[in-house]
């Protein structure tokens, strides 16, 4: 059977800070730029989740878009949209919300919901030109 990955676009407006709590300010400055204002700033967050696994003979489908949508809906952007990521996300306390964790705690809050069958991948654009991918 042949494998085929499906991909489903989503998107969420997000606030963070990117900074050590045991760095001095100028520390986090030097390695963070301005990614480290104390007093944050936002990204439009563009995310692309990936399913890769064979056609359903039945259906003729991979993976079910609309559930897949949802599933996205209700873990990631109810969860991050319109949210500061560093104070409202209980995940992000103790991280530091870069894309690269951003997309690693996506991964791991989707990959639950999905049948093991499946292969994951997460795209996470922070801005049009910078993004990374993440499959586990
Ligand atoms: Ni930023």
């Amino acid at each position: 059977m042949p494998k085929v990955t499906v991909h489903r676009k989503a998107h969420f407006n997000s606030a963070h800070r990117l900074y050590r709590k045991d760095w001095s300010d100028e520390k986090n400055f030097e390695v963070f730029s301005k990614c480290s204002n104390p007093n944050f700033h936002g990204h439009n967050y563009e995310l692309i989740v990936s399913l890769t696994g064979v056609i359903d003979k039945e259906t003729g489908y991979v993976y079910d878009l609309g559930i897949l949508s949802n599933l996205i809906k209700i873990h990631v952007e109810e969860s991050f949209d319109h949210k500061n990521l560093n104070i409202e996300v209980e995940e992000f306390k103790n991280l530091n919300p870069t894309a690269e964790n951003i997309a690693v705690v996506i991964y791991d809050k989707l990959r639950k919901h999905l049948p093991n069958y499946l292969e994951l991948e997460i795209t996470l654009y922070e801005t049009p030109r910078n993004f990374v991918t993440y499959a586990g």
